[in-house]
C-alpha cells in the first residue's frame, strides 16, 4: 500500500509554484540567462530541497522493504543501542540546547538488529528534538517566558518489562500531541509539519521495525507538555 502512494507522494512534494521539477529545470536550461541570477539561485535552492526529501521518502519506503533479511537477530545493549542512537542526533540536538538525560542499566539487553533498532530510536530522538524546537518557537512568538525555568529536555530511560521483556522510553517536554494527532501518528505520511516539510512516515516506519521484533510502540502525551514513547522488545533470552 504504501509503495503505490510514493510516486504520487514524490510529486506532491513539489510545490505548485514552482510548477514542477522538471519543468522548473527545464526552464531553467533554456532560459537561464534571461533570468535574474537571484531568482536562478532561489530555484536551484528549492530545487535541491524537493530532491532531497523525494529522496527522504524513498529512504524511508525502502526500510519497509527491508524486512526479508536473513540475518539473524542478536543480543543488542540497550546502552550502547542508546549511545548509538544518541551520537548520530547529537550535532542537531546540542543547536536546541536541551539537556539529555539517559538512564539505562548496564546488562539491558534484548533481542533484535541493532541497525533497526538505531533507526527507530534516531526517528524517535528527531521527533522529540522538533517537539523542543516547536515549544521553544511558541514561547518566543508569544512574547513571553512560559513555564519558570523551561528547559528544553529528553530522558531515556530503560528497564525491566515483564519476564520476557525490557522497556526503553523517550520523553521529551516540547509541544505535546494534542488527542485528534496522538490517535494518528503512526499512521504513513500523517504529519502535522507544513505541506512538503515532513514525509510524515518516520513513526509508521518504526511501528514496522518494531513489529518486526514482535515488540510494541506506543506513546503518551500531556498536550503543550511534552510526550513519552515507549519500546518494549523481547529479552534475548525470550521464546518466540
Ligand atoms: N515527540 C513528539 N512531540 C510532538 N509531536 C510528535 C512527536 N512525535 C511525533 N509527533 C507528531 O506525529 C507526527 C508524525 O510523526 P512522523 O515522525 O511519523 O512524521 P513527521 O515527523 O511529521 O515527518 P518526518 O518524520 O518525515 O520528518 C508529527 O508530524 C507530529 O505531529
Ligand atoms: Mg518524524
Amino acid at each position: 500500500m504504501v509503495l503505490t502512494v510514493v510516486p504520487h507522494r514524490i510529486y506532491m512534494l513539489t510545490p505548485p509554484s514552482t510548477g514542477g521539477l522538471w519543468q522548473t529545470a527545464a526552464a531553467i536550461r533554456t532560459r537561464g540567462r534571461d533570468l535574474p541570477a537571484d531568482e536562478v539561485r532561489g530555484t536551484l535552492t528549492d530545487i535541491v530541497l524537493q530532491v532531497d526529501r523525494a529522496a527522504d521518502v524513498v529512504d524511508q519506503v525502502r526500510s519497509f522493504a527491508r524486512d526479508n533479511s536473513t540475518a539473524p537477530r542478536q543480543s543488542v545493549c540497550l546502552v550502547e543501542l542508546v549511545q548509538t542512537a544518541l551520537s548520530l542526533t547529537e550535532a542537531r540536538l546540542r543547536s536546541t540546547g536541551a539537556e539529555v538525560v539517559v538512564d539505562v542499566a548496564e546488562g539491558l539487553c534484548c533481542l533484535g538488529w541493532p541497525d533497526r533498532l538505531a533507526q527507530v530510536l534516531v526517528i524517535v530522538l528527531t521527533n522529540a528534538r522538533e517537539a523542543l524546537e516547536r515549544r521553544g518557537r511558541q514561547r518566543h512568538n508569544i512574547g513571553a517566558p512560559g513555564p519558570a525555568g523551561w528547559q528544553p529536555r529528553i530522558a531515556v530511560s530503560a528497564g525491566r518489562g515483564s519476564e520476557q521483556t525490557v522497556t526503553l522510553a523517550v520523553s521529551d517536554n516540547g509541544d505535546g500531541i494534542p488527542q485528534d494527532v496522538l490517535a494518528r501518528v503512526f499512521e504513513p505520511f500523517f504529519t502535522t509539519k507544513p505541506t512538503g516539510e515532513g514525509t510524515g512516515l518516520g513513526l509508521a516506519v518504526a511501528r514496522d521495525l518494531i513489529d518486526m521484533h514482535n515488540g510494541s510502540i506506543t506513546v503518551e502525551s500531556r498536550p503543550g507538555l511534552g510526550s513519552t514513547f515507549t519500546l518494549i522488545l523481547p529479552t534475548a533470552d525470550a521464546q518466540d
